[in-house]
C-alpha cells in the first residue's frame, strides 16, 4: 500500500539510536544505509543514524554525498570548557552531525538530567546548527495510575527551548517501558499521546505545532512499523535495537517507500 503522509506536508524521519554499540567494524552499515538510500528504499523519509561518538566522523565521512543525516546521542549545553568527559554540540557538528538526540530516557534516569537539563541541552543543539530530537515518556507505574499525558506533557513544557525554529525541533514519544522490551503501546495509546503533544505544541508555541515532527520509539522492529508509523500524528520512529543491523532499519525505514 503506498504511503500516505500522517501529518500532511511533513516529511517522515527515521532516526536510529546506536546508544553504546558499535566499533570500526561496524562503519560498513553506515555505508550499507546509503546505499540503501540512494536506491530509493527509504522512499520519502529523511534517515539519520545517530553511532556513538567515537563512530560519528568515520561514518559521516564514508556516507560524504549521500542524503543520509548522522547524530549525536547526547551533548552538553556548553560551547567548549572544563567538562571532562562531555561532548559539546558544536563538536557534534564539527564531526558531522546534523542531529543531536537529549533528553533520552536512559539518560534522564541514568545521569539524572532534568527538564531543566535537557532544555539547555536542546537550547544549545539549536545554537550549534543541529537539529535537536527531544525525547519524552512516561514509565509503566505513571501510564498505570493515570499520569502519562501529564507526565509528557510536564515533560514537553520543560524541555523544549523558547522561542526556537520549529523546523529544527522534533519530538520523539518513548514510552520508557517499551525501549527495549518488545512492548508497544497499542495504536489507540500512541494516537492519543500523539494528538495530545500535537495540541501542547499547538498551544505553547508561537508557530503552528503541525510543522513539528513527532516520532514514535520503543521496540520498532520491521514487524510493527507498519502499523506504528501510520498513526495518525506519527512522523517517523526513533529506533534503537532493530537500528543496529542496515537490513532491519531499512525494513523499518521502507514503510515510507
Ligand atoms: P529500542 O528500539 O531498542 O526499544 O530502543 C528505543 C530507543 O530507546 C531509541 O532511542
Amino acid at each position: 500500500m503506498p504511503y500516505r503522509p500522517r501529518s500532511p506536508g511533513l516529511r517522515p524521519l527515521v532516526a536510529g539510536n546506536w546508544k553504546m554499540n558499535g566499533s570500526r567494524n561496524d562503519i560498513d552499515e553506515a555505508a550499507k544505509i546509503c546505499s540503501a538510500v540512494a536506491g530509493g528504499e527509504a522512499g520519502k523519509a529523511e534517515i539519520v543514524i545517530c553511532p556513538p561518538a567515537t563512530l560519528l566522523m568515520a561514518m559521516a565521512s564514508s556516507c560524504n554525498g549521500s542524503p543520509v543525516r548522522f547524530g549525536g546521542q547526547d551533548c552538553h549545553a556548553e560551547p567548549s570548557g572544563a567538562f571532562t568527559g562531555d561532548i559539546s554540540a558544536e563538536m557534534l557538528k564539527d564531526a558531522g552531525a546534523s542531529f543531536v538526540i537529549v533528553g533520552h530516557s536512559e539518560r534522564r534516569r541514568a545521569h539524572h538530567e532534568t527538564d531543566k537539563i535537557v532544555r539547555a541541552k536542546a537550547t544549545a543543539a539549536l545554537r550549534a546548527g543541529l537539529v535537536a530530537i527531544i525525547c519524552v515518556g512516561e514509565t509503566r507505574a505513571e501510564r498505570e495510575a493515570g499520569g502519562a499525558l501529564p507526565i509528557v506533557g510536564g515533560q514537553l513544557s520543560g524541555s523544549i527551548p523558547e522561542n526556537f525554529s520549529l523546523e529544527r525541533v522534533v519530538i520523539a514519544y518513548e514510552p520508557v517501558w517499551a525501549i527495549g522490551t518488545g512492548l508497544t503501546p497499542t495504536a489507540q495509546d500512541v494516537a492519543e499521546m500523539h494528538r495530545f503533544i500535537r495540541d501542547r505544541l499547538n498551544r505553547h508555541l508561537p508557530e503552528p505545532g503541525g510543522n513539528v515532527r513527532i516520532l514514535y520509539g520503543g521496540s520498532v522492529k520491521p514487524a510493527n512499523a507498519g502499523e506504528l508509523m501510520t498513526v495518525k500524528n506519527v512522523d517517523g520512529a526513533l529506533v534503537g535495537g532493530a537500528s543496529l543491523t542496515s537490513a532491519e532499519f531499512m525494513a523499518i525505514a521502507g514503510v515510507y517507500r
